[in-house]
């Protein structure tokens, strides 16, 4: 099945060689944009573009707030934290994926709960997670908890593999019912929409990264989507050291990242 794709890859692009997954073309305003940011000196997180970014993801995603982060990972990282999720519970998602999304649910102190993916989509599959939910799993106090564990299934990462959206209507609709949080992994899905609605918005936060082989790229970068008003503070809080905003004096009111999208990327 594998060597069938490739061949029939390798038909298309006529070579043997080395095909990379994608590589970012750059063919209108880069270099003037660099200039301005690098002539203004204003390179780091302060300044106009990244601001600027996150106003256009929000227009074209249709999500309410659009917070950028140093790259998709971070942006994964800190949803999973405003979700609530830490040593005490479990987050669900899916085998097929990148290493970032379990990476990001390792970094939470968590553990990943792996629920097979439908074979047309390539996503998280509804049936699979209701069979679960139904024979591994009880309601305690509007808790989901894993029967194996004992331990609460606080959130659910489903992925848009390679731009390919899950069914995320009923996924969103299983784990409501459920009390499970759905954070999206968008990462690979920026330009998808499902059912004429964005891939990202659906869940209570989705995430985008912008490395190099994605959809648009910052060279490297990433987004936290939400319509939370309270979601989106917190995240812009915790990417910007949770530093409270001060002319001069350095307060910071929680362990928190460096994990903005510097100017001279966005
Ligand atoms: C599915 C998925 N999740 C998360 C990430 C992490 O994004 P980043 O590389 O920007 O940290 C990526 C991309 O690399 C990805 O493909």
């Amino acid at each position: 099945m594998f060597e069938k794709i490739l061949n029939k890859i390798r038909q298309i692009y006529k070579t043997e060689e080395f095909i990379p997954l994608h590589a970012p073309v750059f063919f209108g305003n880069e270099k003037k944009y660099l200039n301005e940011c690098i002539y203004t000196t204003f390179v780091s997180y302060v300044g106009k573009f990244v601001e600027l970014f996150e106003k256009n993801i929000c227009d074209y995603t249709g999500a309410k707030y659009a917070v950028a982060t140093v790259n998709g990972t971070t942006a994964l990282q800190i949803a999973l934290q405003l979700a609530g999720v830490d040593a005490e519970n479990e987050v669900i998602t899916q085998p097929l994926t990148f290493v970032a999304t379990v990476n990001a649910i390792k970094h939470a102190n968590s553990n990943p709960i792996f629920i097979d993916v439908d074979i047309d989509t390539a996503g998280l599959s509804p049936e699979k997670l209701t069979a679960f939910l139904k024979n591994k799993t009880k309601q305690v106090d509007n808790k989901c908890i894993n029967i194996n564990t004992n331990k609460q299934i606080k959130a659910c990462v489903p992925v848009h593999t390679f731009g390919f959206p899950c069914r995320i209507d009923d996924i969103v609709e299983i784990c409501n019912k459920h009390n499970i949080i759905v954070i999206e992994d968008a990462a690979e899905s920026l330009g998808s929409f499902y059912k004429e609605k964005h891939t990202g918005t659906f869940g209570a936060a989705g995430i985008l990264s912008f490395n190099g082989n994605k959809t648009l790229t910052t060279g490297g970068g990433g987004m936290i989507l939400t319509d939370s008003e309270e979601f989106a503070k917190k995240a812009k809080h915790l990417t910007t050291t949770g530093k409270i905003p001060h002319k001069w004096e350095f307060n910071h009111d929680v362990v928190a990242y460096n994990g903005c999208l510097p100017e001279k990327t966005s």
